[in-house]
């Protein structure tokens, strides 16, 4: 890496929002051997070097079969609470000031564990990061797409006693054969109680999967979003409705969505005007939480100064925060960059 100091100083310096981070997805080797040994849980592999060895990915579906024999570890309380407090405090040394966190309840609904469990290990060490950190959070309710529409409709039956708690709904997992248009109904169930609406589109997807999401969910950001230069006049619609994209390069290399940063189209989309955002996805599994992120994707692109701090401003401007917050997060942005 060979980011000058000018460039180094401003990332670490720029108060980060994190809007595309799944908390199952910062589940660290070292915790999924201490989870597995407090629960009696057998794990395929005899050390956490050969964990790390296995996260050698072809593309999203082999990523996710680790991901979720991951989860198994996650089972009560205490663990959703040292799993988000590990994240916040990674989180805290690279300057974010702000996340919202992808869920997947399905997962652990699936196995047993409660809905209380759950959200109530998350929003504990939420409220504790506050405290400690500073840092605001929110969370958003991820339903699996690779399982059906009636599932996602009782899992939002589920939550809606933590409907306090939420403050969106989100659509992940495998994302081929899986369109967006399959979760119509839940998607507006949801946007009746009214939570904020992202899905995951264009990452393995086509880019007619981010026009499904736009025109049929109606959601207001598109996760990864990175195919949508497939179709030029998508990309003219995404700058004219000020679309935000979660994009999340390193996550894009490690599921070879493309060969090399340095031929990913994050710095061409942001040129033409596109809302595009940086993030770490399943940073655990990815090899680089945000600050990384920042720094592989400015040396692979060349991304000046001044673009660094516009994608910093952009995250703000597209979190689901009321907007004096906002206001305040994008003046410490500003002051960051002088
Ligand atoms: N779940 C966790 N990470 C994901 C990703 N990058 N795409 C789809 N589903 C996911
Ligand atoms: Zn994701």
């Amino acid at each position: 890496m060979t980011l000058d100091p000018t460039r180094e100083r401003l990332i670490q310096a720029l108060p980060k929002v994190e809007l595309h981070l799944h908390i199952e997805g910062t589940l660290e080797p070292e915790m999924m051997f201490s989870l597995a040994a407090k629960h009696g849980a057998k794990l395929p592999y005899a050390s956490v070097d050969e964990v790390r060895r296995a996260y050698n990915f072809h593309d999203l579906q082999s990523f996710l079969d680790l991901y979720y024999a991951g989860c198994d570890v996650l089972r009560d309380h205490k663990d959703f609470y040292a799993l988000a407090m590990q994240y916040f405090t990674r989180a805290h040394c690279d300057n974010v000031v702000h996340a919202e966190l992808f869920f997947d309840p399905q997962t652990h609904t699936a196995r047993n564990v409660p809905m209380e469990v759950i959200i109530g290990g998350l929003r504990d060490a939420m409220h504790d990061a506050h405290k400690r950190y500073g840092i605001t959070s929110s969370l958003i309710l991820c339903f699996l797409r690779h399982l059906s529409e009636e599932d996602a409709l009782e899992t939002l039956e589920m939550a809606l006693p933590y409907r306090a708690e939420l403050v969106g709904v989100g659509l992940d997992s495998g994302e081929k054969g899986n369109p967006p248009s399959k979760f119509q109904r839940v998607f507006a169930k949801a946007k009746e109680h009214g939570l904020h609406l992202v899905a995951h589109a264009g990452e393995e997807g086509p880019a007619g999967y981010i026009r499904e999401a736009i025109d049929l969910l109606r959601v207001e950001r598109i996760d990864h979003g990175v195919r949508c230069d497939e179709d030029p006049a998508l990309v003219k619609e995404l700058v004219a409705k000020r679309m935000p994209l979660t994009v999340c390069p390193l996550s894009n290399l490690k599921l070879r969505v493309v060969k090399d940063l340095r031929e990913h189209n994050f710095a061409k989309l942001l040129r033409a005007g596109v809302h595009v955002t940086i993030n770490s996805d399943d940073p655990a599994y990815f090899g680089g939480y945000i600050g990384e992120n920042y720094r592989a994707t400015a040396d692979a692109l060349d991304l000046t100064a001044h673009e660094l701090v516009r994608v910093a401003e952009n995250a703000v401007h597209a979190a689901f925060l009321p907007e004096d917050q906002r206001l305040s997060l994008a003046a410490a942005v500003h002051k960051a960059s002088r």
